[in-house]
C-alpha cells in the first residue's frame, strides 16, 4: 500500500480541485450511502452529479446496489455531497482507495461526515428494520494491521497516532436521538457498536457468537476505515446502520442472510432515513 499512500495527497488535490471546477457547491456535509440507501441522495435539491467513472482518480465502485456517483447539492439549505456508492475491501481495493474519498472531501471544505450502512445484528433486542446509532466500533481488519493510515504517514491531514476515543460524536448522537422522539421514530432507533469484518462472506454461526461475546450489537463489510481517516483529518463524524437482518447465532436457526434481502431491507427502510435527514 505504501507507494500508492505516498501520492494520495497529490492525487487528492487534484480530484478536489477538478470537482470544484465543475461544480458551485461548496459541501459542509458528506453523506455516504450503504447498500440501499442511495435515495437520500435523489431527494438534494439543485443537484450535480458526477458518475465516478468521469472523476479524475477516483475509485471505481463494483457492487450491486451502488450507484457509483457523487451528488452534490442542498439538503434543508446544507450544501452536502453524497457517495451513491462506497468501495470495500473485499472489492478488491486498497484501503488507500476505499478511503479516498474522506480526503477529497476534506479538501472541498467538508466538516461532517455522514456514514450509513447495511448491518446484521447480534444484539438481543434488534429488529430487522432497526436503525441503529454508531456508538463506537471494532476495526478486526485494524486490529491487525489493515489500516488506511498504514505507511507514511501525511501530516497535512493529521498526526501519526490519532486518537479514536469519541470518534463518533456524542453532541450528534444525542440529537439524532432527540430528532428520532420528536419525529416519532424513536421506536425504531437504537444505539450500539459496529464491528467491521472483511467479508465477502457473512459470518459463519461460531464467529457470529464470537462477536456477540465481544460486545458487538452490529456486523459489516464498511465504514470503520472511512471513519478512520475522517477522524484523522479531524472531521466530526456521525454514522447509522440499517439492520437489515439477525445473524444467525443458532445451530437450530434454519433461516441464512442473502445479499437481496440486505437490499429490499435499506429500499423499505429509506424512506425513514429520509425523514430523519429532512
Ligand atoms: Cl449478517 N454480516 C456482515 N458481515 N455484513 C452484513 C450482514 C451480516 N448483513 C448486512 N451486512
Amino acid at each position: 500500500y505504501f507507494p500508492e499512500r505516498r501520492s494520495c495527497l497529490f492525487i487528492c488535490c487534484k480530484t478536489a480541485d477538478w470537482l470544484m471546477s465543475q461544480t458551485k457547491h461548496r459541501p459542509q456535509v458528506a453523506i455516504i450511502c450503504g447498500s440501499g440507501l442511495g435515495m437520500l441522495a435523489d431527494t438534494l435539491k439543485c443537484q450535480d452529479s458526477f458518475a465516478y467513472a468521469d472523476i479524475p482518480g477516483f475509485p471505481q465502485s463494483t457492487v450491486q446496489g451502488h450507484a457509483g456517483q457523487l451528488v452534490f447539492g442542498e439538503l434543508k439549505g446544507k450544501t452536502c455531497v453524497c457517495m451513491q456508492g462506497r468501495f470495500h475491501m473485499y472489492e478488491g481495493h486498497s484501503l488507500c482507495k476505499t478511503t479516498f474519498p474522506i480526503r477529497v472531501f476534506k479538501l472541498l471544505g467538508v466538516e461532517t461526515l455522514i456514514v450509513t450502512n447495511a448491518a446484521g445484528s447480534l444484539a438481543d433486542g434488534f429488529q430487522t428494520g432497526d436503525i441503529m446509532i454508531i456508538k463506537d466500533h471494532i476495526n478486526f481488519p485494524g486490529l491487525v494491521g489493515l489500516n488506511p493510515l498504514c505507511g507514511p504517514n501525511d501530516d497535512k491531514f493529521g498526526p501519526r497516532f490519532p486518537a479514536m476515543s469519541g470518534c463518533y460524536d456524542k453532541g450528534l448522537r444525542c440529537l439524532a436521538m432527540e430528532i428520532a422522539k420528536e419525529l416519532g421514530v424513536a421506536s425504531v432507533l437504537q444505539e450500539g457498536v459496529y464491528a467491521m469484518v472483511g467479508g465477502p462472506n457473512f459470518e459463519t454461526i461460531a464467529e457470529a457468537r464470537l462477536l456477540h461475546r465481544l460486545g458487538v450489537d452490529a456486523v459489516g463489510m464498511s465504514t470503520a476505515p472511512e471513519v478512520v481517516v475522517a477522524t484523522h483529518c479531524g472531521l466530526r463524524v456521525f454514522g447509522l446502520s440499517l439492520i437489515t437482518n439477525k445473524v444467525v447465532k443458532s445451530y437450530e436457526d434454519t433461516e441464512s442472510v442473502n445479499h437481496e434481502g440486505v437490499l429490499e431491507i435499506g429500499r423499505l427502510r429509506s424512506h425513514t432515513i429520509v425523514y430523519i435527514f429532512h
